[in-house]
């Protein structure tokens, strides 16, 4: 690391406390806290996240960081602080719950800031630094990375506040792609401890597209994939919150699809089945899929499964998998 970066990681660690200062014992702090509390995070977990807040002023951390001695135009850089249009230097998270983004070792290397008035965007996170880079990290994965381990499963969640309340609830495997599209990255890091990877992101459309994208890369990356399902209009922090850790347990974690069953499903979304043509162009779209399984005894499975439902002969479809293998070479 260079000076600069030496410089940036303490400045992170600093505000780190500075924010979680302000959200436990100020009175700029208890709008935060009350609304923290209102969804439901105890105690410990705003300790164990170090969760803060920033201030609506415009410039008390900016003049905490300039008293502390550090640059501030170098602190604009490192995604601590902002420049407005008159290139004035401003606090960059006021008025948001903040949520350190800490490496692999524990060292925070950027914020994630979520708005409690409304405010877009809904989160602001720190741009993309010489320290930060979001692609590469999975948030919370120094704390989860002993249980990944002795588990041989990760839990890979949208955001902050479901690995929160994962862990909350006593589930202390779960990480977050910050957002929806993990990368390479992100999956072979989690595949160098885990086995196997359960997506469990938001139960709306950019939840299940997200899933699909995330699936096709785990599997690629070889991990055994399975796909949780939260109902419609919740995520993971929602439904915890209102069933709680039993209920999910048993009715997403356990009940989460294989790969070949969650594709069987998600593809359905583009046919009408009740029309002979889109049946055949379905049947094909899976039949692709199962040419690429790598076990015989999952394609049978599979394809049992398909020939049931189409009323259809084991033998045809497997002879059609054949048929589509050949070509492949
Ligand atoms: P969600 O929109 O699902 O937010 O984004 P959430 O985590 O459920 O937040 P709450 O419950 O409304 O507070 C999932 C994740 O995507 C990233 C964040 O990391 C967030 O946790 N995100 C979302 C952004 O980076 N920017 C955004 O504007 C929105
Ligand atoms: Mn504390
Ligand atoms: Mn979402
Ligand atoms: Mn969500
Ligand atoms: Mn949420």
């Amino acid at each position: 690391l260079n000076n600069m970066d030496q410089a940036s990681l303490k400045a992170y660690e600093w505000l780190t406390k500075f924010y979680h200062h302000v959200l436990r014992h100020t009175k700029e702090g208890k709008e935060a806290y009350a609304y923290l509390q209102k969804r439901g995070f105890s105690e410990e977990m705003l300790e164990t996240f170090q969760i803060g807040y920033s201030p609506q002023s415009t410039d008390i951390v900016t003049q905490f960081l300039e008293k502390k001695g550090f640059h501030l135009q170098q602190m604009v850089s490192a995604g601590l602080l902002s420049a407005n249009e008159q290139n004035q230097i401003t606090d960059r998270f006021r008025g948001r719950v903040v949520f350190p983004i800490r490496t692999h070792l524990g060292k925070t290397v950027g914020f994630g800031g979520r708005t409690i008035s409304g405010q877009e965007p809904k989160y602001l996170n720190s741009p993309e630094s010489s320290l930060f880079h979001k692609g590469k990290l999975l948030y919370n994965f120094d704390l989860a990375r002993s249980e990944i381990r002795k588990k041989a499963q990760a839990i890979l969640f949208e955001g902050y506040m479901d690995v929160i309340s994962a862990h909350q609830a006593g589930i202390r495997n779960g990480v977050a792609s910050l957002g929806t599209s993990v990368t390479e990255q992100q999956a072979s890091l989690l595949k160098r401890y885990a086995e196997s990877v359960v997506i469990c992101y938001d139960g709306d459309r950019a939840g299940i597209e997200a899933s699909y994208k995330a699936a096709k890369l785990f599997k690629q990356t070889g991990c055994n994939v399975m796909i949780a399902s939260i109902p419609e209009g919740l995520d993971p922090d929602a439904y915890l919150k209102k069933y709680g850790a039993q209920k999910f347990k048993h009715e997403v974690m356990e009940a989460s699809n294989t790969y070949m069953t969650f594709l069987m499903e998600y593809y359905k979304k583009d046919y009408n089945l009740q029309l002979e043509g889109d049946r055949i162009q379905y049947m094909n779209k899976v039949i692709a899929e199962l040419t690429l399984l790598d076990r015989p005894m999952e394609q049978e499975h599979y394809a049992k499964e398909l020939a049931k439902t189409f009323d259809l002969s084991l033998s045809t479809i497997l002879e059609e998998i054949h048929i589509k293998r050949k070509k492949l070479g």
